[in-house]
Parts: structure tokens; sequence; C-alpha cells
């Protein structure tokens, strides 16, 4: 289906009041064909759950083609393993609970990340612990330019912390499904601090998938702010990465500043640096960082696409005055 001036305010978990030109829904192989010659010389977006699109203008002089291709299924089993494809308009973590619900593991730990499966595949989602790229064996891609599928491999993604080669592409390339690998046998990830710390609180003993779903959610709900009630797009800023002397002088100064091992330095909590800075629980007009995460930027209602942007650029140059890190955007703003 088309649809002309739509509006966006439901699709986006920012809940801003954006009105896209045209909107082309693809909710099945014959749907592509929609997308012709017209709207490739427009201004083009693949939007899926919009749960990391902020939309700063009132309009969107372009075409959002919006993906909502459903199915899960199963491809190869032996004993240990099982295949399966997801098809990108599927709800992520409806995914993660047909998993777990079948005692398999792998995506557990990405329970309650929101989102549909096109798009984690685009920014390799990740959360206490785990990754996308972990389970992800391929995905089929559409190119609605020169009509091309093409299969990508885990390996041809070049997945990084929140990357892939998908997340700043320029051209319109569409994620049509995603197949990933799941373990049979228990393999429990519990080295994230917050889940050894809930696991001794509550006395448990993890040894279902599920039950790992259901620690994680409560571990999320307890802090992240829910986007039906307070818009928001999860982490605003990425995680940054300093090189070691750097962080050498950091820890000098700041001797409880939280780190993390990566293979490309020391990773900081963007969260941190940003509540040091005085920033969490600040509300500046209809927009501010939230009270439980600080890492959250919400919007208390009418948010305007300046006032997401003003608060955006004060908090990366506090960040840099007070400790000389530029943080980076992980949400995708849409000019
Ligand atoms: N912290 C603060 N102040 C806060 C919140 C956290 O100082 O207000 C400190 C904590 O004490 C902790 C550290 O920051 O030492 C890390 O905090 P947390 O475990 O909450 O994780 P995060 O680094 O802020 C990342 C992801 C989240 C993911 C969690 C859990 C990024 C950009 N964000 O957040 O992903 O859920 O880890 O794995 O990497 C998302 O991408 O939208 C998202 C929510």
């Amino acid at each position: 289906m088309v649809y002309s001036n739509f509006n966006l305010k439901p699709l986006n978990s920012f809940g801003l009041n954006s009105t896209a030109k045209t909107l082309i829904s693809i909710d099945n192989e014959d749907d592509l064909l929609y997308i012709d010659e017209d709207y490739l010389r427009t201004r083009n977006l693949i939007l899926g759950g919009g749960s990391n699109t902020i939309f700063v203008n009132d309009f969107f002089d372009g075409n959002i083609i919006l993906i909502r291709n459903k199915g899960i299924s199963i491809i190869e089993e032996d004993d240990d393993f099982v295949i399966l494809d997801a098809y990108s308009g599927e709800v992520w973590n409806d995914v993660v609970n047909f998993c777990a619900e079948r005692n398999w593991w792998g995506v557990e730990n990405l329970a309650a990340v929101p989102g549909n499966v096109g798009a984690v595949a685009v920014q390799n989602i990740g959360a206490y612990g785990q990754e996308l790229k972990d389970s992800f064996l391929e995905c089929l891609t559409y190119n609605p330019i020169n009509k091309v599928w093409k299969t990508y491999q885990n390996k041809d993604l070049d997945f990084g912390y929140r990357y892939s080669i998908f997340k700043y592409q320029k051209s319109i390339e569409i994620i049509w499904k995603v197949r990933l690998k799941l373990s049979k046998i228990k393999v429990i990830n519990d080295s994230y601090s917050a889940i050894k710390d809930k696991i001794k609180e509550d006395n448990i003993n993890i040894s279902s998938p599920m039950q790992m779903c259901q620690l994680v959610t409560q571990i999320r709900n307890a802090k992240l702010p829910n986007p039906k009630l307070l818009g928001n797009c999860g982490s605003f800023f990425k995680n940054p990465i300093v090189h070691n002397s750097h962080f050498e002088l950091l820890k000098k100064d700041y001797p409880s500043i939280p780190s993390f091992d990566s293979e490309k330095g020391e990773k900081l909590a963007a969260a941190w640096l940003i509540e040091q800075c005085g920033w969490k629980g600040r509300r500046v007009g209809n927009v501010g960082m939230h009270d439980k995460q600080a890492l959250i930027m919400v919007n208390y209602g009418n948010a305007k696409g300046e006032e997401i942007l003003c608060l955006a650029q004060d908090i990366v140059e506090s960040v840099i005055n007070k400790f000389n890190v530029k943080l980076e955007k992980e949400v995708h703003i849409i000019l």
C-alpha cells in the first residue's frame, strides 16, 4: 500500500509528530513492486520499528519504506543446534520469546530490546553481555534500484559495537530476513555485572533461557523508561571508546570511572559521564535525560526537533569540557 502525508507519530518510539510525504508499506514480496522509478528518484528511508529513529523536522520530504513482512521458520535442526529465519518485520522480542519458549539459547539476554528484526542486524544490537553477531548466520537483502536479492554472511557485515555495514549505508538495501543459529545446549551468559548481581540478590539458579529473558526484562524495566509512557529511543549516545593512555589519565582524576575492556581500547560508560556532568534527571523544555538512566533522552510530550538537537549538543560539549571525550549519537537523526 502507498499512503500520502502519513503521520509518523505511531511509528517512532520517541513520539515525534512528523509527517512523511509518502509511505509505502511492505507486507510481502509483491509490495516491493510499489517502490518504482518515481520513488527511487526521491529521498527514501527504510523504517522498521522506529525505536532508534528521530524525525527532527515536522515534515519528511520523501518516501518512507515501512518494512512489515512477518514470519519465523525453522530451516534446519539437530540435537545440538537449530537454524531459523526471521523476517524483518517481526518484533525482535517475539523472536527472542519464540526461541526461549523452545529452550534454545543465544538471544535470551537480548530480551525486551525494542525494535524489529531488520534493525537488529543494522546495528548489531547488544545488551547484558550478548550481541546479535554471536547468533547471526546470514541475511537476505533486496535492492529496489537494481532489483537484486543478495545474501550476506556474518563475516561480510563487519559487525562491531553497534555497527554493521548497513548502519551508514547510502543506497537503499532492504534487509528482508535474518538467519540465526541457536543452541539447544545450555549456554548461560551471566558475565554482565547487572545480571550477576540480580542472580545473587534473588538467589536464583538460571536453568532455562526463558528464566534469563524474564530476569533481563526485570532489570530493563527497572531503569529503562517504557516508550509507550515516556517517548524515548533507548541509549541516545554510544559508549565511547578511548585510547588506553587517555583512560589512565581519566582514572587518575576519577578513580571510580566505570570502564570495560574492548578490542579497540577502553570503553567508557556514557551514562556515567553524562551523570557526572549533572544531566541525569534534568529536564530542558519538553526533553530531558531520564532520572534512572542518564543515557536516555526522553520526550515529556511535545518535544521539538530543535530541543532534541540543542540538548544533545549541550551534553556533548559538557562531556568534552570535563573529560575530553566526544560522545557520538547512537540514535539515527533524520534531518
Ligand atoms: N551508569 C551511571 N549512571 C546512569 C546509568 C548507568 O553512572 O544513569 C553507569 C552504571 O553504574 C554502569 C555503567 O554506567 O557502571 C553502565 O550502565 P548500564 O549497565 O546501564 O549500561 P549502558 O552502558 O548505559 C549499554 C547499552 C544498552 C544496554 C545496556 C546493558 C549502549 C549505548 N547502551 O548501556 O543498550 O541495554 O548496556 O547491556 O551500548 C540501547 O542501545 O538502546 C540500550 C539500552
